[in-house]
């Protein structure tokens, strides 16, 4: 078999797997968030010169053993998966690279990334974090864990560590304060940064009507 159906194939089988894994995911990390994920990195990548496979393969298991689903640090699930396949040892690690590093882990934590692939993978899951998609995934997350739509008295906090961020219970239009309006800035390629623009705009005029609507104004 030559390599490109090789890959194909291997994209073809991990894209099954993670589409039956995430199917009925209720916290906003569904399947279509892998896909949506899957289709903004490839977009980024061939824009961006990058390695299309593995910026793919990495796209479609980034939530596999995330901290928020599975919070398995090791990323155990993902490496016995690619172990399945004829991959070199040096494309696994990559893979797992742009794994670790794909995550926000709040307001003043850097998250810097240290390969052009591992860039562009964790700007197309910030995109998707933002704008009208990221407004409906955050109200979910925030259902998903019985969180207040939001608190007048509440002020939101900009997390210094990672542990920190991970247990907060503020209200979820306080995440909008601690990471969503935070990403347009940390945006690493100049394509996410050009698409991060105009989500970000639909963000600040949500949270305008918002509060109007909460205070009767409109
Ligand atoms: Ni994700």
């Amino acid at each position: 078999m030559n390599s490109i159906s090789r890959t194909k194939e291997i994209l073809t089988e991990t894209e099954k797997f993670i589409r039956l894994h995430f199917e009925s995911e209720g916290s906003g990390h569904d399947w279509w968030h892998i896909h949506r994920v899957r289709n903004l990195a490839v977009h980024i990548a061939e824009i961006e010169n990058a390695d299309l496979f593995i910026v793919e393969l990495a796209a479609l298991l980034h939530d596999l053993d995330d901290w928020k689903i599975s919070g398995d640090k090791n990323l155990t699930q993902t490496r016995s998966w690619l172990k399945r396949f004829e991959l070199s040892h040096e494309q696994i690690e990559r893979v797992l690279v742009i794994i670790e590093e794909v995550s926000f882990k709040g307001a003043k934590v850097p998250t810097p990334t240290t390969t052009l692939e591992a860039a562009i993978v964790q700007d197309a899951d910030r995109l998707d974090a933002i704008g009208a998609i990221g407004i409906a995934r955050t109200f979910a997350y925030g259902g998903n864990k019985k969180r207040l739509l939001y608190h007048p008295d509440e002020k939101p906090q900009l997390h210094a560590s990672f542990e920190e961020y991970q247990n907060t219970t503020a209200s979820t239009i306080s995440h909008f304060y601690e990471k969503l309006l935070l990403l347009k800035k940390r945006m690493n390629t100049k394509t996410a940064k050009e698409m991060a623009e105009k989500r970000h705009q639909f963000m600040e005029t949500y949270l305008e009507n918002f509060y109007a609507e909460w205070d009767g104004k409109i």
